[in-house]
């Protein structure tokens, strides 16, 4: 060990973060730089990979400032990341071939239908958890390959190596071309729709229906392990763990036990349930995933609800309709009205997700009246949250004899106190924010401490959490079962726009 700082590098969708923790998990320096969303076509999201590494880069060296820290006080580097998005790159160059094809892009929609056939979308449902559906990793290489002029030729001979983000990312800061290492965590693999869920190895079927070459794929580790060390600026630290940014949430919330559950609420929201030892399949439209894997020890499953669009409902309303300046306007907009007017706005951009997975669903605003102001939408919009939240956690009690007893959120519009109130209020069960709202990072630097010794163990770890809000239900039961049947009749609308 060689200082009692560890670092937690979080690469999201929009933006990049690097956070430094002391020994007792306490934030003591933070960095974050966006990056460009690149949108080519309708539907299209591509991310450049090469500016992504130099933004990283850049809030590496922020955040070790900002802390007054030193490279040589850190124990150990986790990294934590946006999820499912594809990135190929030439392994002599290390230069990027395309653009990385983002998880929201619904390029791989019609392959998708294509590779379902006659089995259709739960094709690959028992080996690997997943529906087929344009979110997930695999069918996005094989557009690439299929493609990009060459691309094929060159990944059969080796010449091109293939990972999620975080393997760009572990591969670059280990030496990139002179000897990085190539690897992926399980929880990331998992999302590739090429991962075997029992063996945690890549399933030799997936990879043949997607005309994927073995040679282009990085080793499948474990969340938590030395993975490498790094080079340049960071030289010596220990790369430690590595997790999707979603499972990373669970493991910052200290969600250890089964039936313990947490909702991030970022671009989307990601609700996931500890299921324990077993993947459970689901039969309602969640996702079975890995939560974590701590080395040599056993894997940890969740039930996945994901939800594509929570919080980029509030970008558009600000962005493409203009209706507030600032994401934080929208509360006390939504606070100067008693209710929504009885409107619902169903923000299904790319179709929905969990639990519909509706690929021919698009956005519609229900319910309106003469009588609807900006503020009843405001309201509208933030209800479309809690809502689609509630949907999942509705999944998760069909799928599962788990019963919430509190839900733990983190995440951006957690500082929100309407819509906290309201989620708690349509879910009926208390909603509690830890004070570390950055639990994305905090887990992954929790995984990489406990990878080096700086903790020792989940209990030090859990012992840590502390509680900085609640929110208690206050709806009546018949306010709440009127407005689901509502919200649900509006969603039934947005079915079947595209054909
Ligand atoms: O599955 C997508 C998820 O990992 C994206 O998370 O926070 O980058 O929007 P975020």
């Amino acid at each position: 060990m060689t200082g009692s700082y560890v670092a937690a590098i979080d690469q999201g969708t929009t933006s990049s973060r690097c956070i430094v923790f002391d020994r007792h998990g306490a934030v003591a320096g933070v960095d974050r730089r966006e990056h460009r969303q690149i949108f080519p076509k309708p539907g299209w999201v591509e991310h450049d990979a090469a500016e992504i590494w130099a933004k990283v880069r850049a809030v590496v060296a922020g955040a070790l400032a900002a802390a007054g820290v030193r490279a040589d006080e850190l124990s150990a580097l986790g990294i934590t990341n946006q999820r499912e998005t594809a990135v190929l790159w030439d392994r002599a160059t290390g230069k990027p071939v395309h653009n990385a094809v983002v998880w929201q892009d619904t390029r791989t929609d019609a392959l998708c239908r294509e590779l379902g056939g006659t089995d259709g979308p739960d094709r690959f449902r028992a080996t690997t958890g997943l529906p087929l559906a344009s979110y997930f990793t695999g069918p996005k290489v094989t557009w690439l390959l299929e493609h990009v002029p060459g691309l094929r030729r060159r990944a059969e001979q080796g010449e091109i190596a293939f990972g999620t983000v975080d393997s760009w990312l572990i591969w670059n800061l280990t030496g990139g071309p002179d000897g990085g290492v190539h690897v992926t965590d399980v929880t990331n693999a998992a999302r590739t729709l090429l991962m075997d869920l029992e063996t945690l190895q890549w399933d030799p079927a997936a990879l043949r229906a997607m005309d994927i070459p073995e040679a282009i794929l990085p080793e499948i580790r474990s969340s938590a392990e030395v993975y490498g060390t790094a080079v340049g600026p960071l030289a010596g630290v220990p790369v430690a763990a590595a997790l999707g940014d979603q499972q990373a949430a669970v493991f910052g919330q200290t969600c250890y036990r089964p039936g313990e559950a947490k909702n991030t609420y970022g671009t989307g929201s990601f609700l996931l349930l500890n299921t324990g030892g077993r993947p459970v399949p689901s039969k309602h439209g969640l996702l079975t995933t890995v939560g974590y894997r701590l080395g040599g020890e056993p894997p940890v499953y969740c039930l996945e609800g994901s939800i594509a669009v929570t919080g980029a409902l509030v970008q558009w309303f600000r962005d493409q309709l203009g209706l507030i300046r600032s994401a934080a306007e929208i509360e006390p907009l939504a606070a100067s009205v008693p209710d929504n007017g009885g409107a619902y706005v169903v923000p299904a951009f790319s179709g929905l997700y969990a639990p519909y997975w509706r690929s021919d669903a698009r956005g519609v605003i229900a319910g309106l009246t003469g009588y609807v102001t900006k503020a009843h939408l405001a309201r509208a919009v933030l209800e479309a949250t809690s809502w689609q939240t509630r949907e999942v956690v509705d999944a998760m009690y069909q799928d599962s004899a788990v019963r919430l007893t509190s839900l733990k959120v983190d995440g951006g519009m957690t500082a929100n106190g309407l819509l906290m109130q309201h989620q708690a209020d349509v879910l009926d069960v208390p909603v509690i924010r830890p004070v570390v709202a950055e639990t994305t990072c905090l887990g992954a630097a929790y995984a990489a401490g406990l990878a080096t010794g700086v903790w020792r163990d989940l209990d030090e770890l859990r012992g840590q959490w502390r509680r900085d809000a609640e929110w208690t239900p206050r709806m009546g039961a018949a306010e709440r079962a009127a407005g689901y049947g509502r919200w649900r009749r509006a969603v039934e609308r947005s079915f079947g726009w595209v054909e």
